[in-house]
């Protein structure tokens, strides 16, 4: 059985979306209650069974690496001053966990960042999870169910997946959106996820070009193959080099299959979800704390 132990969460993005919080700010930090938003990601990994994270970002991204790095001189101020819990809640990360970060170089696209991860990934298969979608921590295991899920479908039969929400129509334009074969397979009140081939994915269609409403959500369990079909990937969409053209030449040539979504996502690259992320997150960490 092959157990998938590495992830890579690509931060190079330049927030756009989230300006002005982001011009000084990775966006990847902006906060969602009391903790940044890539926390809440990385967690979700590491519950998800993952070891290693690899962070692809640029110069003005190193601040998350030092996230997640120990602060030596704080942690000793910390605990002269008797602080010590405070201390240790800051040093969460497990000790056989490793987050490291490689540099994109040029912004070419997501496809190209996830690329950019090969020399540490180097033969595994991995995980990607895109830290703009932040899933809901609050409702039981449900967010880390879904990677774990698609970590054991992946080990049973080799398949790629990738995790798909339905989205309200106005959103379609947002997302890389699925293409079925068979959408007898979908149950809206499904409160299992659940894992099925895909024909083909379409990048940030219009709506009236959608061929579903089921949108990728950002977290994927990659063959190692992929990197092969992402060297070989030219920029579309956008002039970037895209993993969703990727995905659709790994389609062709060894199946991928598509998991359905368990639990809520927020998406905390936009600034009007942000902002309801945020309230969310704020009350649910309020109302544990009385
Ligand atoms: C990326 C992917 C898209 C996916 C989305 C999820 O787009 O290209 O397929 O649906 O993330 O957030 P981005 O939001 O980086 O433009």
């Amino acid at each position: 059985m092959k157990k998938i132990t590495h992830a890579v969460i690509p931060v190079a993005g330049f927030g756009t979306r989230m300006l002005p919080l982001s011009k000084s700010v990775p966006k990847e930090l902006l906060p969602l209650g009391n903790r940044p938003a890539i926390h809440y990601v990385v967690e979700e990994a590491i519950a998800a069974g993952i070891k290693h994270i690899v962070l692809v970002g640029h110069a003005q991204k190193s601040a998350i690496e030092n996230y997640f790095d120990i602060n030596v001189e704080l942690d000793s101020q910390l605990r002269a001053k008797g602080k010590d819990a405070l201390a240790d809640s800051l040093n969460w990360l497990p000790e056989d966990v490793t987050v490291s970060m490689i540099r994109q170089g040029k912004a070419l696209g997501l496809g190209h960042a996830v690329l950019a991860a090969r020399p540490i990934i180097g033969e595994y298969d991995f995980a990607v999870l895109l830290p703009d979608v932040v899933l809901d921590p609050f409702t039981g295991d449900m967010a880390a169910d879904n990677l774990a899920f698609m970590i054991d479908a992946f080990s049973k039969d080799n398949h790629s997946q990738i995790l798909v929400d339905n989205v309200a129509d106005a959103d379609v334009h947002k997302y890389g959106i699925a293409q079925l074969s068979d959408a007898s397979n979908i149950d809206e009140q499904s409160d299992t996820n659940i894992s099925f081939k895909v024909a083909g994915f379409v990048e940030k269609p219009k709506l009236a070009d959608a061929p579903s409403k089921l949108a990728v959500v950002g977290r994927y369990v990659f063959s190692n193959k992929i990197f092969d079909y992402l060297a070989n990937t030219k920029a579309s969409v956008g002039g970037e080099i895209q993993l969703t053209d990727a995905i659709d030449a790994l389609i062709s040539e060894y199946g991928v299959n598509v998991t359905t979504m368990r639990g809520n996502s927020y998406d905390a690259g936009d600034m009007r979800s942000y902002m309801q992320a945020f309230i969310y997150f704020a009350e649910q960490q309020l109302a544990d704390d009385e």
